[in-house]
């Protein structure tokens, strides 16, 4: 996307800002985690090459077809929220994460909540940000819910994700829904 999102974010709890090599540890000690990767493509085991193969792929992103922000919390690197971006449909697919010390305590809505009122702020094309979520995962279904995205269908089967088929909840949250939310 040609359009130009702020490199850093403020919200009441988080700094949300660009990646960089010195978040490797940090990126580590949850990224090895179990739980951290059952519902999404990070490998497990997790090694110090997937760290710096990820943040190869973060560090300086120039692309234009993805923004990333990672999130710092109390100068700790602790998860991120990113877009895909599919500019020609005015639409962008929303990933997220945070390392699980500090799940359930409303630190991934916010995050994604000002990075979601930023995006549709700033560019004006965008219509659309939908999520494909394993629709086993409670926690991130929560948070679509939270975001005032619909969920607008099953895929049944729909991945082979870590040795068996799964299903997965499609959810969305259009320009016109955002306005209304925000008004
Ligand atoms: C899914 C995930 C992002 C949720 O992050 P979080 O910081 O716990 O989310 P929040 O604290 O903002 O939670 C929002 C709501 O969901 C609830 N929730 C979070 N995890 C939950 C779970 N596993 N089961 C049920 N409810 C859950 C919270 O309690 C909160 O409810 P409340 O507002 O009524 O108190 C986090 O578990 C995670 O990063 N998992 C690993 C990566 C991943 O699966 N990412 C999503 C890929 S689609």
């Amino acid at each position: 996307m040609a359009v130009a999102f702020p490199n850093t974010i403020e919200t009441e709890r988080l700094l949300l800002r660009r990646y960089r090599w010195s978040d490797i540890d940090d990126l580590m000690e949850y990224a090895v985690l179990k739980e951290w990767s059952r519902y999404i493509r990070a490998p497990y085991p997790y090694s110090r090459v997937n760290a710096q193969e990820f943040l190869a792929d973060r560090v300086g992103l120039s692309r234009q077809d993805q923004t990333v922000w990672c999130l710092e919390y109390k100068g700790k690197m602790i998860g991120d929220v990113g877009f895909a971006w599919h500019t020609k449909n005015g639409a962008g697919e929303i990933a997220y994460g945070i390392s699980p010390p500090y799940w359930k305590q409303g630190l991934m809505t916010e995050a994604c909540l000002s990075a979601l009122n930023t995006v549709f702020g700033v560019d004006e094309k965008l219509n659309r940000i939908f999520a494909a979520i394993d629709a086993r995962n409670k926690g991130s279904i929560q948070v679509a819910g939270k975001l005032g995205m619909q969920r607008e269908g099953l895929l049944r089967k729909n991945r082979f994700h870590k040795g068996e088929f799964v299903d997965d909840a499609w959810y969305a949250i259009l320009r016109a829904d955002w306005m209304a939310l925000s008004t």
